[in-house]
């Protein structure tokens, strides 16, 4: 069977009240509008279908839609007209037609409705009580058959009262959109076509029209605006946090720690409360991150101890046996096997070698201002604490780092640097000073 996709994404997504477009808001780190694209990819595959996504013209050569048809609707005329905009496109028998702001939506449930025996189907979900007053389109029925979708803000207080409401997420034949969708006359009320009325259309001429009934509410949950942002947030977090615990990674908080869609970790992991990962993670085997670390863009391997009070960004790469601990910032930087950075330091744009050890309150000068440059520190070198590494600069193996030294030149191989002002003494100096402050 054939079928083509339409993901409708060209509304103002005003009730979001954003600058961002609500279809480029993230969830676990991914844009809303790649989710529904991404399902509907493993959804149609194995048919002849295309995707197409209806989308605003100064959104359409968006990177999130690089691997799929875009088609432009000049103005937000309503999902009707949204639809109308992909008419020429549609080769496919069917026709599957999607709301572009639901996120959660799974691929069974678009494969449920493509394989269903009906040739007009629409998803229909049961509101839970706690969300009664959520305005989705109800669907109303009578006799138990289908009779109209009305739009919450059109609906009678009886109306409103109906817990099935429109998923937005239908099946039409082809023809049948192409002959019925241009009998969709204007909302008054809303300035707008409603792709919503054509069933009542088709059903006034006798079309079947199949109501399939869900009564999980979430996998249809709507964004439209930043508290229905935040609630699908909460639910892909917790099936994150469960998947995870499923593979064996310990944690010891599931509810506070953040995951990106995705981290990939390995089990014997165990990660404190209060972490943030963020996108492009990965974390071997037996490591550990510790509380309040936030993790974004790098690859932790086996053994390594991260935090607590850790961050890390910038494509940066810990060998099996590393650490790093309190108030340390790593950007961009590689640490070899079993070297560790404990404390208070800045290492940005360096690779160290194995078993280095760096003191704490390190900084590695990477920018002047207008140019990044990189710092190279070999194996078993030891930087003494507060050591300021003014890159470009070059650390060889075994060297030692004196505390305290600004370093601006290469150091060579087992070489001792320092760099500091001699230290004097001023015998009685400070019995002196508290004398004369009266202290003694
Ligand atoms: C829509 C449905 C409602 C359903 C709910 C489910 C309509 C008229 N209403 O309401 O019955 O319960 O989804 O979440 O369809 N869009 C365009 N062009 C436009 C207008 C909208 O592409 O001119 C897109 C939007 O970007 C969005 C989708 O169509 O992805 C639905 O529009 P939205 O404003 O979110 O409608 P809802 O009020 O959520
Ligand atoms: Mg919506």
């Amino acid at each position: 069977m054939s079928v083509d996709f339409v993901i409708l994404a060209a509304g103002n997504g005003s009730r979001m009240k954003s600058s961002t477009p609500k279809f480029f808001q993230t969830i676990a780190g991914k844009p809303v509008i790649r989710y529904i694209i991404d399902t509907c990819k493993l959804a149609g595959s194995g048919s002849q279908s295309s995707i197409f996504v209806v989308t605003r013209d100064e959104l359409k050569c968006s990177e999130n839609f690089k691997d799929i048809n875009t088609v432009v609707q000049k103005k937000p005329l309503g999902t009707a007209n949204a639809v109308e905009q992909v008419f020429e496109h549609l080769t496919s028998e069917d026709v599957v037609i999607l709301c572009g702001d639901m996120p959660l939506v799974e691929p069974r449930h678009l494969e449920d409705l493509i394989n269903a025996p009906a040739e007009n189907a629409m998803i229909a979900m049961t509101i839970p009580d706690e969300l009664s007053q959520m305005p989705y389109g109800r669907v109303i029925q009578k006799d138990g058959r289908f009779d109209k979708i009305v739009e919450y803000k059109n609906a009678t207080d009886d109306e409103k009262k109906v817990n099935l409401a429109n998923t937005g997420v239908y099946k039409i034949k082809t023809s049948l959109l192409k002959k019925y969708l241009p009998l969709i006359k204007k909302n008054p009320a809303a300035n707008e076509f409603y792709l919503t009325d054509i069933f009542e259309i088709m059903k006034k001429d006798n079309v079947e029209i199949s109501v399939i009934e869900s009564v999980d509410y979430w996998p249809f949950h709507g964004i439209n605006t930043m508290q229905d942002l935040a609630r699908a947030e909460a639910i892909m977090q917790s099936k994150l946090r469960q998947d995870f615990m499923d593979l064996g990674v310990r944690l010891i908080e599931p509810e506070s720690v953040h995951f990106s869609h995705d981290t990939k970790i390995e089990h014997d992991v165990v990660i404190e409360p209060n972490v943030f990962i963020g996108n492009n993670v990965k974390i071997g085997r037996g490591s550990r991150i510790n509380a309040f670390s936030h993790i974004v863009d790098c690859e932790i391997m086996e053994n390594v101890e991260i935090g607590p009070f850790a961050r890390i960004r910038g494509n940066s790469i810990f060998m099996n046996g590393s650490s790093i601990g309190n108030f340390v910032e790593v950007k961009g930087s590689a640490f070899g096997e079993n070297t560790k950075s404990k404390h208070l330091a800045y290492i940005g744009d360096t690779n160290i070698g194995n078993k280095t050890n760096i003191g704490a309150g390190t900084i590695t000068c990477n920018y002047d201002g207008v140019k990044k440059y990189r710092t190279s520190i070999g194996n078993e070198v030891f930087v003494g604490s507060n050591s300021t590494l003014v890159a470009p600069v070059t650390i060889e193996d075994g060297s030692i780092i004196g505390a305290g030294s600004v370093i601006t030149k290469d150091v060579q191989k087992g070489a001792l640097a320092i760099s500091r002002s001699p230290q004097t003494q001023i015998p009685d100096g400070a019995t002196k000073i508290w004398k004369s402050k009266g202290k003694i």
